[in-house]
């Protein structure tokens, strides 16, 4: 039998509720909550307020057991739970692959959308129920809640690609996603 990951990784089947938000054989869950997003809304002042007030939960990832090292395909979900930060929506952090590889998002339940900016061009795809959003390589990815119930997708990326993080806080994503007078609205993202 070959062997990539250690401990090595056998042929499974796993279990995806959509309903939960989980897979089972489970892996790590993270939970980010309003103050871990220090640096992405617009506006800081509400933020701040907003988070010192009661600082809620914005969205969860639960990760399937395919751990993320090369040559293997690790999956989880993340749902993004509804609401907004001085208009802005909820979002996740958005990051880069440090080592530029495609991704797949698959939604599950509710509505959002996917903010993708390479340094110069960006671009929205909106994601629903059975939708696949393509995220090709050197593309930071952002993903953003645009209903009013909780937004949920499947992600499947390769297991080297990595997470940078710095660098949305350093190039920002292109674009932001607002809720205006029952509106949504995409603005320019200006640094
Ligand atoms: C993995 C991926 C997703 C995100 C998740 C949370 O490459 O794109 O699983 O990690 O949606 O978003 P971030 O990582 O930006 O907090
Ligand atoms: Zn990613």
């Amino acid at each position: 039998m070959t062997s990539y990951a250690v401990p090595n990784i056998a042929p499974h089947q796993i279990s995806l509720d959509a309903s939960a938000g989980s897979l089972t054989p489970s892996g790590s869950t993270l939970i980010r909550r309003l103050s871990d997003l220090a640096g992405c809304f617009e506006n800081s002042k509400v933020f701040k307020a907003e988070f010192a007030s009661s600082n809620p939960i914005v969205y969860q990832v639960i990760s399937s057991a395919v751990p993320e090292v090369p040559r293997e395909l690790p999956q989880s979900i993340t749902t993004i739970f509804p609401g907004s930060c001085g208009g802005e929506l909820y979002m996740t952090k958005g990051h880069q692959h440090p080592d530029p590889q495609g991704e797949i998002y698959f939604g599950l339940e509710g509505i959002g959308g996917i903010i993708m900016f390479d340094g110069k061009e960006k671009k929205y795809v909106e994601i629903t129920s059975g939708t696949i959003g393509y995220i090709p390589p050197g593309w930071a990815h952002r993903s953003i809640n645009s209903g009013s119930t909780a937004y949920k997708f499947l992600a499947v990326y390769p297991g080297s690609a990595g997470h940078d993080y710095g660098w949305v806080l350093e190039n920002g994503m292109g674009l932001r996603r607002f809720s205006e007078s029952g509106k949504l609205i995409l603005k320019d993202f200006i640094i």
